[in-house]
């Protein structure tokens, strides 16, 4: 894949150096165009009948199937939910947690998972243990019911050690935020039981996109939180409540067209270019940086081979650091008690955006 031709996908890069997909991605122009299409087609042709019902649906189940298609599994093994924490909130929520039991978390983990697993602590009686990132597979003991972690830590772009976790045989819930889209995933290789990730960053969705992978002998042991139309086997029959067949029992709502729209489309503009390229150049472009950083005396946390780099900035605040670049057009986050400057760096952008941004750091 030709870098610019990618590049030029993307208005925003027109004006923007935009190395914040870890908050919110890049929206193709291809994605803009079909959001206005599909709100055309609402207008002209209006929200009602048979045909308009089925090509929703069916605009959800092409969704679900490219959201399969970058986790390695079946459509069947995916919910369509609206973020990473709507589907940490339904295995959190579906599982039968007791008091006492153990739930293994790490130190770097972020409010999307951490506020679940609080309510879980609140309202189950779960013993939640926090470690570090790099510990947690050591630190699993006889009473952990479940691990739940990110695949790639948000603050620092470490990968977790997820071989070392499945091997301890607890079932283990792995946010994946950070890694959907921005790093090569297979959630069979993985082995994990669920996977929940979020559409609006890496994989360049709307916001409240997002997908959740339950492993096929986990189904039947998750409760389905928000029981709805989509949940059952026969709308007709709801009070049956035989559960619809695969995850999408767990989906979160009725379908939003202009949602899945843009999610579609902007999934078509990646894997047009290949996963493979879009991962190894994103991946490549930010091990560059990192390098560029500490070439120039800055310190730059131990990370991965994640799209990931969290920087300190030198004797100046992160926060009015973050705004000082943005004024000169580069965006990027700092994270909040952690002194540090977050930058997400995408196969979209450019060594020529990363220079830039280096020069500026180290002024
Ligand atoms: C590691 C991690 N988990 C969860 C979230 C929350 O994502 P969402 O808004 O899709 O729930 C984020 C978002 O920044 C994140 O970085």
């Amino acid at each position: 894949m030709d870098p610019a031709t990618f590049r030029a996908e993307f208005p925003v890069l027109d004006r923007l150096a935009y190395l914040n997909a870890g908050t919110t991605g890049p929206a193709p122009q291809r994605a803009l165009d079909a959001v206005r299409e599909r709100l055309e087609l609402e207008g002209r042709e209006g929200r009602s009948g048979q045909a308009y019902f089925s090509s929703t649906i069916g605009l959800a189940n092409s969704v679900r199937a490219g959201y399969a298609a970058v986790l390695g599994c079946d459509p069947e093994q995916v919910a369509v939910t609206g973020s990473t924490t709507d589907g940490v909130n339904t295995v959190l929520s579906g599982l039968d947690l007791r008091p006492g039991e153990e739930i293994l978390t790490s130190d770097e983990e972020h409010p999307g998972l951490l506020a679940p697993l609080a309510r879980a602590r609140r309202n189950r009686g779960v013993h939640l243990r926090e470690v570090p990132f790099a510990e947690l597979a050591n630190e699993v003991g006889s009473s952990t019911r479940l691990v739940a972690c990110s695949h790639v830590s948000w603050v620092s772009g470490q990968i977790a050690d997820v071989a070392a976790l499945t091997g301890t045989g607890v079932p283990l819930l792995l946010d994946a935020a950070q890694a959907l889209g921005a790093i090569p995933v297979d959630v069979g290789e993985l082995g994990c039981d669920y996977y929940a990730c979020s559409g609006q960053k890496w994989l360049c969705g709307p916001e409240g996109s997002g997908c959740l992978f339950v492993r096929r002998d986990r189904l039947e042991q998750l409760e389905i939180p928000w029981p709805s139309f989509a949940s059952l086997a026969d709308p007709g029959r709801p009070l049956d409540f035989e559960p619809a067949e695969g995850a999408a029992r767990l989906d979160h709502g009725f379908p939003a067209g202009v949602r899945n729209a843009w999610a579609l489309a902007a999934l078509e503009v990646l894997s047009a270019a290949g996963w493979e390229w879009v991962h190894e150049q994103a991946a490549t472009l930010a091990a560059r940086l990192a390098e560029m950083l500490a070439e120039r005396g800055l310190e730059v946390l131990p990370r991965g081979r994640s799209t990931l780099v969290s920087v300190l900035p030198h004797h100046r605040d992160p926060a009015e650091e973050v705004g000082r670049l943005a004024e000169r057009g580069i965006l990027v986050r700092h994270i909040p008690g952690r002194d540090l400057i977050r930058v997400s760096v995408g196969a979209w952008n450019s060594e020529g955006e990363l220079e830039r941004l280096v020069e500026l750091l180290t002024d």
